[in-house]
């Protein structure tokens, strides 16, 4: 297997880690784990290019944290979908709109655009939400139109920060199916989360347990 992330880093203060080293293979789904403040989000704000070390590096296929350029980060980007925690979804815009802008700054045809937002909408169960406004979804929809524009560049990894956090349990367990689907097609998932139940519905995951800023194990 190649792994597409590796990361040797560290940090001296002012930030959520410490010392950090680790790699992801291609296809790989990872749950993060930790309690409260381990440093999760932080280790997925590295990947994302967010934020970036002060000692070492993290490598993402040929983007290296010490030599990026700001106008390269939209392409790595494309290439690392990331769900955030409160969606950050446009409340003005309806599903489709919020996940088509995703690929407005990319070079595809209008045409395209729409074949691709209508599919991905419909693989995420919601093509019958196209015009709906955020406000208009319940938690669990808002959620997987978030899930629907990180997957519409169709990135190489999917980084999810606590995606269940707000869900009931039933949906909780839908999103993981539908997590867990994604992953099957070829897309790398990474999971922060608190919730070890849903760690053990995905059978062959790896398991990185943080705590205090650093990786405690790693299986
Ligand atoms: N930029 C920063 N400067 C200083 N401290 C920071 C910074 N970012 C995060 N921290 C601290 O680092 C620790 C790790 O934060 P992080 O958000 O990564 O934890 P987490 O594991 O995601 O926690 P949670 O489960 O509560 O989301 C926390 O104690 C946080 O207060
Ligand atoms: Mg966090």
């Amino acid at each position: 297997m190649i792994s597409f992330i590796n990361a040797t880093c560290s940090f001296r203060k002012n930030a959520g880690v410490k010392n950090l080293n680790f790699s992801i293979d291609d296809g790989e789904f990872v749950f993060l784990t930790g309690p409260s403040g381990a440093g999760k989000s932080t280790l997925l704000r590295l990947i994302y290019m967010d934020l970036f070390p002060e000692k070492g590096k993290v490598l993402i296929r040929d983007y290296d944290s010490n030599k990026i350029k700001d106008r390269q980060i939209p392409f790595l980007r494309r290439k690392v979908g990331m769900i955030f925690q409160d969606f950050q979804l446009l409340k003005d815009r309806n599903v489709y709109q919020n996940v088509a802008i995703s690929l407005y700054a990319s070079h595809y045809k209008i045409r395209e655009i729409k074949s691709r937002v209508y599919d991905i909408l419909n693989q995420v169960g919601l093509g019958h939400r196209v015009h709906h406004k955020p406000m208009e979804l319940s938690g669990g929809e808002q959620q997987r139109v978030a899930i629907a524009r990180a997957l519409v560049k169709e990135p190489i990894v999917l980084l999810a920060d606590e995606p269940t956090g707000n869900l009931d349990p039933r949906v909780s367990i839908e999103l993981m199916n539908l997590l867990h689907k994604i992953n099957k097609k070829g897309t790398a998932v990474i999971i922060a989360t608190h919730n070890y139940s849903l760690i053990k519905r995905v059978p062959g995951a790896r398991l990185i347990q943080m705590n205090e800023g650093e990786i405690a194990s790693i299986t």
